[in-house]
């Protein structure tokens, strides 16, 4: 079954001035889509060999699933963690997770920062059910460097695509600026969600 793009849950310019409408754009429409395309692609490859027979291809369409797979549902979150009235911190049941495990709100945004500098890929606040725990995730690409069983709550892109139009090689004001349209009641009902799914 072919699977399409997410529409944005904003207009293109909702998020300026931190996030142009042009990288937006470019990065809905043109990235996100060919991560939406190539994990089609990989599907229907896997679907003919298994209508042939013929297994010779698997290796490299299972590894393009995972890419564009990965890609699809990062972004998909990635979006919806943002929002042209975001910003603030987060609250209640989520903030006090965080205050307890990273000592502080401050400790976490610090190596949550970090996390976002070094990656190539993506910076990632991770909840997981295995021991009930939340911990941050520096991914590059889309899955090197994945957790098993760990659920994303939130998610910011560190890929040139979404930065350099705006901010060229200062990633580090870009992600200063990420959390100013960091919607925390879209990162709150994620971790709810998944908690009290796994309580
Ligand atoms: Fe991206």
């Amino acid at each position: 079954m072919n699977q399409g793009l997410v529409k944005l849950p904003y207009d293109y310019d909702a998020l300026t001035p931190y996030i142009s409408e042009q990288v937006m754009e470019w990065h809905h429409d043109v990235h996100h889509q060919g991560y939406v395309d190539g994990w089609n692609s990989a599907e229907e490859g896997l679907q003919e060999q298994r209508e042939e027979g013929d297994f010779s291809g698997t290796g490299a369409l299972l590894n393009s699933f995972t890419h564009n797979f990965c890609g699809n549902i990062l972004h998909e979150i990635f979006w919806h963690n943002m929002s042209p009235n975001g910003g603030g911190r987060p609250e209640d049941e989520l903030m006090e997770r965080i205050e307890e495990e990273f000592g502080s709100y401050e400790n976490w945004k610090k190596e949550f920062k970090q996390a976002a500098k070094s990656a190539s890929g993506w910076a990632l606040l991770v909840y997981i059910p295995y021991n009930n725990s939340l911990h941050n995730v520096a991914v590059d690409k889309h899955d090197d460097g994945a957790v098993w069983g760990a659920h994303p709550i939130l998610a910011v892109d560190v890929w040139e695509h979404s930065y350099y139009h705006d901010y060229g090689p200062d990633r580090g004001e870009f992600i200063d600026n990420f959390f100013e349209v960091v919607d925390w009641s879209d990162v709150q009902e994620r971790y709810e969600d998944i908690s009290q799914k796994f309580e």
